[in-house]
């Protein structure tokens, strides 16, 4: 009986280290260890045994079962280890990961952060205003006349009688002047709209900064100073520009602002960025501020213009296509 017992559990050993999947060791968990399993099997017949052999054989048949459910709970964790590394949900933690897209600020928002920087250490405030605006911030204040060409109905997106999408950023010179007392010392980024054909270089809405200072003694000197120190930090210090003389109704005298630009092929050209000039007394009056007293100048740029000239962008329309593969770029 004894030998009958050690020989199944030689039987079982032998029989484990054939096997190399989990469906066999299956099988032979059935044929041994289950509820009629050979292995299982031999405890029952230690009550066969003769009684002076009982304590022996039952001491044997434990020492089998355990040895062969020992050997079999092994294996078992080795093939199911084997079967977890083959299957795809294994990681392999060495493998570089799946990057993750971020988005990024639009190039004309970088833009404006950096020129409110720039005249922030030129110890410029910043200004807003509202985009839907009344003609007397937009023109009357601005000594803009009823007579005026820019009153066209026609060159204005007009939402009531009296009330339009602003056409410039001076507007918010108005609105700050109303509010603040001299000395003044703002910048004022903001959308501008004007029923404009939409070409390579014009849009329906695009982006201006303003610039206002008033204080006493204000000198055009003081504006063509800090635009010179403008153009060299935003531009590079080789940067060529020149004034133009030209005119606005609510600054005299006025200039407009060029920037040369050479091309790829090298054909130079002088582009216009934007108007400035010395707060015409009109306007000051509009907004109780005596001119006696105190002087000021303003500028308007244009940002995709600075944008375009700063990056070597030709197309204005591409700002506002959103394609990622250009807005990716910057
Ligand atoms: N507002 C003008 C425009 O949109 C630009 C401009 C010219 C702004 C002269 C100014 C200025 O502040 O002084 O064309």
């Amino acid at each position: 009986m004894l030998e009958e017992f050690e020989k199944i559990g030689k039987e079982a050993i032998a029989e484990l280290k054939q096997i190399m999947d989990l469906a066999r060791l299956e099988e032979f968990r059935i044929k041994y260890l289950g509820r009629k399993g050979l292995v299982t099997d031999i405890l029952s017949q230690i009550g066969k045994c003769p009684a002076e052999q009982r304590p022996q054989a039952g001491q044997l048949a434990n020492k089998i079962k355990k040895e062969v459910s020992e050997a079999f709970e092994r294996l078992k964790a080795t093939l199911l280890a084997a079967k977890r590394e083959q299957s795809q949900e294994f990681v392999d933690v060495t493998l570089p990961g799946v990057v993750p897209q971020i988005g990024k600020k639009h190039i004309i928002a970088q833009t404006i952060n950096e020129l409110l920087e720039i005249f922030g250490r030129m110890g410029f405030a910043v200004a807003y205003g509202p985009e839907v605006e009344d003609e007397w911030h937009n023109f009357v204040a601005l000594n803009i006349g009823p007579e005026h060409p820019a009153r066209d109905p026609l060159d204005n997106f007009y939402i009531d009688d009296n009330i339009l999408l602003r056409t410039q950023t001076s507007t918010i010179q108005i609105r700050v002047m109303e509010k603040t007392k001299p000395p003044i010392r703002v910048v004022a980024p903001g959308r501008v709209y004007r029923p404009d054909t939409v070409d390579a270089t014009h849009m329906f809405m695009f982006h201006q900064l303003e610039a206002l200072v008033v204080d006493e003694d204000v000198s055009m000197v003081d504006m063509k100073t800090t635009i010179d120190q403008f153009i060299r930090v935003f531009f590079g210090a080789d940067t060529k520009w020149r004034f133009r003389p030209s005119f606005f109704p609510f600054t005299e005298p006025s200039a407009e602002v060029d920037l040369l630009w050479t091309d790829r092929t090298g054909k130079e050209s002088w582009i216009e960025m934007g108007g400035c000039g010395m707060v015409d007394p009109n306007v000051f009056a509009q907004v109780g501020i005596d001119s006696e007293r105190y002087t000021g100048w303003a500028f308007g740029f244009g940002i995709e213009r600075l944008a375009m000239r700063k990056y070597g962008i030709t197309d204005i329309r591409l700002f506002f296509e959103n394609d990622l593969r250009f807005l990716g770029q910057f």
